[in-house]
Parts: C-alpha cells; structure tokens; sequence
C-alpha cells in the first residue's frame, strides 16, 4: 500500500529554509547515518515517552516531520500507523527507504515539511527533534496544520535551552572560547536545536499556525552519552553542538578545542559511563476548529 497521496511540492517553493536543506545534506546528515544506532539507544527514554503520548490507533494516518533515518516512521508503522515520513536530507532519507524496504504502512519523501502540500486526512503529526530548524516556524505549522483532518492533533519532542541538557551543553560550552567571536549574539529563536527553548515563545508559535488544547510538558531524563571518556568524547565530537563548533575550527586551536571538551566531561565520567541529564518539551496541541461559517 501506498501512504503517499500528497502532492509534490510546489516548484520554487522557499521557505526560506535553504541553510538547513544544505546542513543536513552535507556531513550532519552522514554523520547521523553513521551514528543512527547510537542516536536511536541514547534517545530511548525521550522516544518511548513520546510514543506513550502520541498512542498511536492502529490505521492511523500519520506524518512523522523531519523523519531523518526512518527509527520513528518505523516504530509508529509497526504499531498499526500510516506513516508519510518527511525529510530534506538524502542521505538520511535513503537510509530510511532502506529499512523500509519490504515492510508495510511506511512511505519516505524528501521534502521541506514547511512547504510541503499534505492531504487532509492525516489524524497525527508527529516528529522526534524534527520541528526545530524552520525559518518561519508559525508558517511551518500553519503548513503541517493543514495536513490534519478535523480534530487531528500534534505531538512531538523538541529541546529545551542548552544549560538545561548538560548532555549537550557540558562540552558545548567548553569548545565555545575557541570560535570566533560573532558581531552579534546569537538569536536564541534561530533554526537549530534550541530554537523552541523558550516555552511561551513555542506556544505562541502554535496558536498563530493554529492549534488549541496546547500542551507543553517538562520532560527530563537522564542520557547516556558513552560507555567511557573516548566513546563520549568521540559521540560528541560527531553531533550537536560540540561538533558544529569543531566544524569551524583548525590546527591546533581545533586540537585545544577538543582537549577542553575532553576535559569537560572528565569528571561526569562513572563506572556506569557518562551519563548527563537532558531536558526538553514533550508537546501536544489539536488542530483548531475553523471558525463556524456565517
Ligand atoms: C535532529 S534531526 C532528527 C531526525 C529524526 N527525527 C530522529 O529523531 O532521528 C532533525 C531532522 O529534521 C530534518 N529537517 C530539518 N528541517 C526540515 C524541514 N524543513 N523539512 C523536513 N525535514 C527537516 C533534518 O533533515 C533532520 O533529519
């Protein structure tokens, strides 16, 4: 069968989302293939409260935003879902095909989820870290919105600010005297991971694409980011913000950079491994009703 009766997106259609359709096709997306099976073991904790959240019916048709390698389009499948998985990165997305391959319920797309037309009839949207990387997230929404049959809602995981995942934010702010410093300050609400770290930001995001009954729960818990010092300091080195710090650097302040993570992360190192707590907004919204006609 086939879940994919949605159209291809309209030639030319920018949202403004070119910087990340580049990043997560060059080494972030390789690299997230490489890494899938650790990504996928660290993130079990946060994956299995979403999916008690999302409880899925089976014969539910579902959009899984920004599926990257396929391990939630998969899962969601698996427990009776239609799945019309949505993602810019090839490379990720040809992975997913991959597992895919033979198995019912699960179709891929390579689309900018923002401007992707969807068919109405999707009771779920759904995406694990997928959401976070839109130039005009209330337009994105608005988009993803309109894929939701009346009454449909959506759920997902994005972080929350960096010192509240010191999994990520430990050896982050280590290799942070090393860059460049920037003209500017960051904008906190740019595409990237934190880009929904500030709650009332996010729910105001929402209400403008569309959706009630907002909820925007705390959920922690503790990842686990290496078995020892060399496998956590290697993890790191690959994905998040470690890595794309380590991206812009050379030589030797490349090799301080990396030493100052190292050491970062020293004293977090157990018997158990490293294991550093996380945070992020388990979230789930319905698609407003449209306004009664007149
Ligand atoms: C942090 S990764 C998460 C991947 C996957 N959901 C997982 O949990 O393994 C973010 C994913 O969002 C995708 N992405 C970013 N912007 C997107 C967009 N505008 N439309 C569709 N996918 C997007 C990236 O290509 C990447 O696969």
């Amino acid at each position: 069968m086939s879940t994919d009766r949605s159209a291809a997106p309209k030639p030319g259609a920018d949202a403004g989302n070119q910087a990340q359709i580049d990043y997560w096709n060059g080494q972030a997306g390789e690299t997230w293939v490489r890494r899938m099976d650790r990504i996928d073991a660290m993130l079990a904790p946060i994956t299995q409260a979403l999916l008690e959240r999302a409880a899925v019916a089976p014969g539910e048709r579902i959009v899984d935003v920004g599926c990257g390698c396929g391990t939630t389009s998969l899962e969601l499948a698996r427990r009776g879902g239609l799945v019309f998985g949505v993602d810019i990165s090839e490379p990720m997305l040809a992975l997913a095909k991959q597992r895919a391959a033979g198995r019912s319920g699960v179709a891929f797309r390579r689309a900018d989820a923002a401007t992707q037309p969807f068919t109405p009839d999707h009771s779920l949207v759904f995406s694990r870290f997928g959401v976070m990387f839109f130039a005009q997230p209330a337009d994105a929404f608005r988009n993803l919105r309109t894929g939701l049959a009346p009454g449909g809602r959506l759920c997902f995981v994005c972080w929350q600010a960096a010192p509240e995942n010191a999994w990520m934010s430990t050896a982050g702010k280590a290799v942070t005297p090393f860059l460049a410093k920037p003209d500017a300050p960051p904008d906190p609400r740019a595409p990237g991971p934190f880009a929904f770290a500030d709650r009332e930001y996010l729910h105001s995001i929402l209400t403008q694409a569309g959706f009630e009954a907002i909820g925007i729960e705390d959920l922690r818990t503790t990842l686990h980011v290496g078995d020892d010092l060399d496998q956590a300091m290697a993890f790191q080195a690959d994905v998040g913000p470690v890595a794309r710090a380590l991206a812009e650097l050379e030589g030797e302040t490349r090799e301080q950079a990396i030493a100052a993570a190292r050491a970062a992360l020293a004293p977090h190192v157990t018997p158990k491994g490293v294991d550093l707590g996380a945070a992020c907004w388990l979230v789930t919204a319905r698609s407003a009703s449209p306004p009664a006609a007149r």
